[in-house]
């Protein structure tokens, strides 16, 4: 797999698809990788023509996991690196729940560069003051205990029930999370504590939108997800049934359908 030095990193990535197609840069879920988009990797680059880059970010996979926190700008800024270093100057931007809150601090850094935006289980707000005390506690938790008690505590926060229940689903995403270092799980759970209010650049995000969202995501519920659909001004919402959080992983044709559709129509 292509590495890229940027900064203090190492950061690992795919390249899938023509080099002349049409940019697209997916980030991933906390606590997982890039690995989590392969099937839509795969699907955007073979059946669609794009050029799609999938990193792991920061702390995850295959990519160096300095000491924390990492803010989501930092996050944003390693982004940027990595498509001035592949010659990118306009992509399209896809992140799912903690890859939609580095999509929103790319958006505050350099919103031109964005030519289309994919949010998918993500939220635009804040954490509640408990919700910034629990990444404390999972971050420690991480430092003290590994990864192991991490993924029994967040699967069945990004699984719906059918998916907790279907090895097919569970093991690769438990897999992913048990992969990653401590030291990068605890550096997101304080980033993403840290992280700024965007609801501010809701109306003023000019490029065309795609917000998906899983009607069983508890973690990033369909209240937030109509909520960026009705502020973002060219947005389309796309709501697949009976899945949660990890929607890409849970319903792969319905989402990646989704996305080819977006695209075709950039
Ligand atoms: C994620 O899926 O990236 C996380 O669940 C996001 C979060 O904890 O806010």
């Amino acid at each position: 797999m292509p590495v890229a030095t940027i900064t203090d990193l190492t950061m690992q990535y795919t390249l899938t698809g023509p080099a002349e197609g049409l940019p697209v840069i997916l980030l991933h879920a906390f606590p997982l990788s890039g690995a989590m988009w392969a099937a839509q990797a795969t699907a955007l680059g073979e059946e669609a023509g794009c050029r799609v880059v999938v990193p792991d970010l920061r702390g995850f996979g295959g990519t160096s996991a300095p000491a924390g926190p990492y803010p989501m700008d930092l996050l944003a800024r390693d982004v940027v690196a990595l498509a001035d270093q592949l010659g990118l100057e306009r992509f399209v931007l896809g992140g799912l729940s903690m890859g939609g809150y580095v999509a929103f601090a790319l958006l505050r850094l350099a919103p031109q560069r964005v030519r289309g935006l994919i949010l998918a289980d993500t939220r635009a707000g804040t954490d509640t003051p408990e919700g910034q005390a629990n990444r404390e506690v999972m971050a420690q938790l991480a430092e003290r205990e590994g990864t192991a008690p991490i993924a029994d505590i967040m699967l069945p926060r990004l699984l719906a029930p059918a998916s907790l229940a279907n090895p097919a689903i569970l093991d690769p995403v438990r897999a992913m999370i048990l992969a990653n270092s401590s030291t990068g799980i605890a550096g997101a759970a304080r980033g993403m504590a840290q992280r700024a209010d965007a609801s501010d650049l809701l109306a003023d995000i000019a490029c065309p939108t795609l917000v998906l969202v899983g009607d069983q995501d508890t973690t990033t519920p369909i209240t937030e997800a109509q909520i960026l659909f009705e502020r973002i001004p060219n947005a389309a919402l796309v709501t697949l049934p009976n899945v949660g959080h990890l929607s890409n992983l849970e319903a792969p044709e319905a989402f990646t359908a989704a996305l080819i559709h977006f695209v075709a129509g950039l």
